[in-house]
């Protein structure tokens, strides 16, 4: 519990010093601390409502006083020309310390925040052991087994489920334990058997690793494709997994200035059909590797196929098909995989803003295979996870994901 020993306002009236009993110091910026008050006038207890006038409040905002309450457990300071009479703004302590923005508080919270890095140092991958849980487990909407369905889709980035019902939309039954359906121009629900298609996914070939949707601005965050019909005489068509946060920082440690080219020089995706039976102009451009503003790799992008020439400045050509191919052989290496091929009734569940899947061509000898997918946003994940972690009262903190944001 964070207590306050005492504050004090900075000879310029701009900063609040604030002084912890455990002997930790913070400060916090005049305006920061009033656009953030928690009183009942300027924090309605109602979501979405921003009540703070800032054009009120004087251009130069100035502390006149600051003070703890008799309790301890709250800030409260008052400002010249504030235009609420009588105001104090109020902060309780846990917040304030909860929010402190010192050098070594904000590396911490970003820290505990990057699951994707703890998990790649802390584990060692190359048993490429599948997460695998039972339909069982959360056939029954127990908090418990969606809560270590969601724990692995966070950590590791994906997991099966086996023995989900052959039946057909089972796969939307499952997604929307966690989230609501991200729909895409293939719909709710997309069907993946091989056809006469223009899309490669939609025929019996091999797919190399991608990352789905590539060529719009907010690829699908949560993937799901579940088995209702694999049958035994198909051979081939095995699923491939590789982790692209692992391959990129294996290229940041033995490829640094490839790494560096991959966050500076943009990848181009297109897909453009303007006389089919669907025309369709996606086209966007992006990085490879999206650092943020605390240099975190907070979004990661790859599809070979949606590659459309690049549209960079003439020096950087060279160095940036040197860093691609790179980082595409660290991708290819065998021991970055994982493989396996699925069973009727397997549903298989990843981050596609983290996760490369790719899958062996195939022959269907007679049979069938055919997967049913789906997607939910990334946000939905990422708030399943911590709302199911506060109703079974576990402690967790809010997971980076790969939204392109540490937060
Ligand atoms: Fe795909
Ligand atoms: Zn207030
Ligand atoms: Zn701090």
């Amino acid at each position: 519990m964070a207590e306050i020993k005492s504050v004090q306002i900075t000879s310029d009236k701009n900063i609040c010093e604030v002084l912890w009993k455990d002997g930790h110091e913070s400060r916090f910026h005049a305006r920061w601390l009033r656009y953030n008050c928690k009183c009942n006038k300027c924090k309605p207890p109602f979501s979405g409502v921003y009540t703070v006038d800032e054009l009120q409040l004087p251009e130069v905002l100035n502390i006149s006083e600051a003070h703890i309450s008799r309790d301890g457990t709250e800030l409260r300071a008052s400002y010249d020309g504030d235009y609420l009479p009588e105001h104090e703004s109020r902060h309780r302590a846990s917040w304030l310390r909860a929010k402190c923005y010192c050098a070594g508080c904000l590396e911490t919270k970003i820290n505990q925040r990057d699951v994707i890095s703890r998990y790649l140092k802390n584990n060692n991958r190359k048993m490429r052991e599948i997460p695998t849980m039972d339909y069982q487990e959360i056939a029954d909407d127990s908090n418990q087994g969606l809560f270590k369905l969601v724990n692995n889709l966070v950590e590791i980035g994906f997991c099966r489920i086996k023995k989900v019902p052959s039946e057909s939309g089972m796969v939307l039954k499952v997604a929307r334990k966690i989230g609501c359906i991200e729909s895409t121009s293939y719909g709710e629900m997309f069907q993946v058997y091989a056809r006469d298609s223009e899309n490669a996914a939609y025929t019996n070939q091999k797919l190399p690793f991608h990352q789905d949707q590539q060529t719009h601005e907010c690829s699908p965050g949560v993937q799901l494709l579940h088995a209702i019909r694999f049958d035994d005489c198909v051979t081939g068509g095995e699923s491939l997994f590789a982790d692209l946060y692992e391959a990129i920082e294996i290229l940041r440690k033995e490829s640094p200035q490839h790494f560096k080219t991959l966050t500076e020089v943009p990848v181009l995706y297109d897909t453009v059909d303007l006389d089919g039976i669907s025309p369709r102009f996606f086209e966007c451009q992006k990085y490879h590797i999206h650092l943020d503003y605390f240099g975190k790799i907070v979004e990661v992008n790859w599809h070979l196929g949606f590659n459309a020439a690049p549209q960079v400045h003439e020096k950087d050509v060279d160095r940036y098909y040197a860093a691609h191919r790179a980082l595409l052989k660290i991708i290819r290496r065998p021991e970055m995989q994982y493989r396996f091929k699925m069973d009727c009734g397997d549903l298989i569940i990843f981050n596609n803003r983290r996760m490369l899947h790719a899958r062996e061509a195939y022959e269907a000898n007679g049979g069938i295979r055919h997967l049913q997918g789906t997607y939910i946003k990334l946000d939905e994940m990422k708030s399943k996870y911590v709302t199911l972690a506060h109703q079974l009262n576990i402690s967790v903190v809010p997971p980076k994901v790969g939204n392109r944001s540490s937060f």
